[in-house]
């Protein structure tokens, strides 16, 4: 499969954690780590099960305050800021596991990711229905155009209970409502995890398609599938125990004994 790659490497950096480091008791789960994303970037993530990688898009979301190090979004650091300010900072993500409302509509959970960007609240709504209405109006209409950017097939089922969907379908759900935030950068938390080769294969298509689209749009992905991780980043990070033991071309790191062991079945050829 051919993509047309628009990233250039001295593309500005928009997504930077310095010396990132995250204790919990006697343990680091995350230790003196620098990461950086570009724009127009994707950056893979992969480690074995427990060496931090979650972790490390928590801090990069606000969801933990580091240990030490700090985390930077076009230059300007974002310490101490709650998550839902990074968020409207334009860092949008997707968990590990699933957390859609599984009792609203697929378009609803969509409408719902849009709250950063939309300007009305329940004053405005009681004072000025006239508006909140129109508001909600270009929320449901942009809410229907990122759905069928995301996935047509998502888009058909936008009336649907999101509870009903297929596994493939929660995870394109996540991605389309990461999306409705209008981020620069998006953190995908194991994008292909319960699906099989074919879903898996759908979903690289559909992320190529997005990047196509939105070709400033910056992406970091943790993954385990190694079709993913051959496929989409443009270079790929390696974390081990909490450390960064490689950052390169997925050419580059599929070579390193620690990363043949952990994902290619194959014993390193040193301890
Ligand atoms: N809130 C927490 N409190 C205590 N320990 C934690 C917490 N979150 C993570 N850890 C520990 O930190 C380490 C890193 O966990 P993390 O979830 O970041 O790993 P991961 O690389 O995402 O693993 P996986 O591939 O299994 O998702 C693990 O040892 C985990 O048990
Ligand atoms: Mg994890």
């Amino acid at each position: 499969m051919s993509t047309e790659k628009t990233f250039s490497a001295d593309a500005p950096l928009v997504l930077e954690g310095r010396s990132l480091t995250m204790q919990f008791g006697g343990l680091v789960a995350v230790e003196d780590v620098d990461i950086c994303v570009r724009r127009g970037e994707v950056l893979g993530i992969i480690g074995p099960n427990g060496a931090g990688k979650s972790t490390l898009l928590n801090l990069l979301t606000g969801i933990y305050q580091p240990t030490r190090g700090e985390v930077y979004l076009d230059g300007r650091s974002l310490a101490g800021l709650p998550a839902h300010k990074i968020a409207e900072a334009g860092i949008a993500r997707t968990f590990q596991t699933s957390r859609l409302f599984g009792s609203l509509s697929v378009l609803d959970n969509v409408i719902i990711g849009m709250h950063t960007r939309t300007r009305c609240g329940v004053l405005m709504a009681m004072l000025l229905p006239g508006r909140a209405k129109a508001e909600m109006r270009r929320s449901a209409d942009r809410a229907c155009e990122l759905l069928n950017s995301v996935s047509p097939d998502l888009y058909e089922r936008r009336n649907q209970l999101a509870s009903s969907l297929p596994q493939a379908d929660r995870r394109r759900l996540e991605i389309a409502r990461a999306l409705a935030t209008e981020p620069k950068v998006v953190l995908l938390d194991e994008p292909s995890s319960g699906m099989d080769d074919r879903d898996t294969d759908a979903l690289i298509a559909d992320i190529e398609k997005l990047q196509g689209a939105n070709p400033d749009l910056s992406f970091i992905i943790i993954e385990h599938d190694m079709r993913l991780v051959a496929a989409l980043p443009d270079r790929v990070m390696v974390l081990d125990y909490g450390r960064k033991i490689g950052d390169d071309l997925f050419e580059v790191v599929r070579q390193m004994p620690r990363v043949q062991e952990a994902y290619l079945g194959k014993k390193a050829s040193h301890a």
